[in-house]
């Protein structure tokens, strides 16, 4: 069993980084033969789809992929052709990252996965559970359908609010226009139990793989 976890964040050890490493505690925990490969998306130099068409003129569109040659091609054949897929990212205006985004384009229009497979996006913010309802709500939906669409089953998600920005400049988060006691009560009680959460989004992406 093949498992891709896909790094959008540009950091290697703050929220979205030490959410995907618990879920992959969680795919060890459940099979601890897995393979695993990480692919932090900010160590690679590349571009979204470039509208080359090349991977549409094809009769056998489902398993070449994108054909544009750069430092992503590989990383990209290998979480298509995984068993199971997470991807992390932190909201950056209202949506993931550029790189997520760009890497997406390039792994979903070539084609539908022709085999089904497990898909996890785990979302890391500022913001609260009700301003994302208010302002992302589309945005995260819209990436549910394309994920649905091309892996042949929807994506469980995690979302981490409230987000500790500077874990070593605590009173910096108050830029973000909530007292930093309410975001540091937050970052204790509720952080470990989102830990936790993606840990057990982890064993269950294996038990979706086994029951397929
Ligand atoms: C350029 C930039 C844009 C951001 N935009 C948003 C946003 O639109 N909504 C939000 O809730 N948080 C936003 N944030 C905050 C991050 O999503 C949040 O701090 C996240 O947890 C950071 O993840 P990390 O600790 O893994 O780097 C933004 C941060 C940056 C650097």
């Amino acid at each position: 069993m093949k498992i891709v976890a896909v790094n959008g964040g540009p950091r290697k050890n703050c929220n979205t980084a030490q959410l995907l490493d618990s879920f992959l505690n969680g795919v060890r925990e459940a099979a601890p033969d897995a393979e695993i490969e990480v692919i932090h998306l900010y160590d690679y130099l590349y571009t979204g789809c470039k509208s080359c068409f090349a991977c549409q003129l094809t009769a056998n569109r489902e398993n070449l992929g994108c054909r544009v040659k750069d430092s992503i091609t590989d990383l990209l054949k290998d979480t298509f052709h995984a068993d199971g897929i997470v991807f992390a990212s932190p909201i950056y205006y209202l949506n993931v990252t550029a790189q997520l985004r760009a890497f997406w384009e390039r792994l979903l229009y070539p084609g539908h996965s022709p085999k089904k497979i497990p898909t996890a996006v785990i979302y890391t913010m500022n913001m609260n559970e009700a301003q994302e309802q208010k302002f992302a709500a589309s945005p995260l939906q819209i990436i549910d359908m394309y994920l649905t669409d091309c892996f042949g089953m929807p994506p469980e998600t995690i979302h981490s609010y409230n987000t500790f920005q500077f874990n070593d400049r605590p009173a910096l988060n108050e830029d973000f226009r909530r007292p930093v006691e309410e975001k540091k009560k937050h970052r204790e009680e509720q952080f470990p139990k989102d830990l936790q959460a993606a840990f057990i989004s982890g064993k269950q992406m294996v038990l979706r793989i086994q029951n397929l």
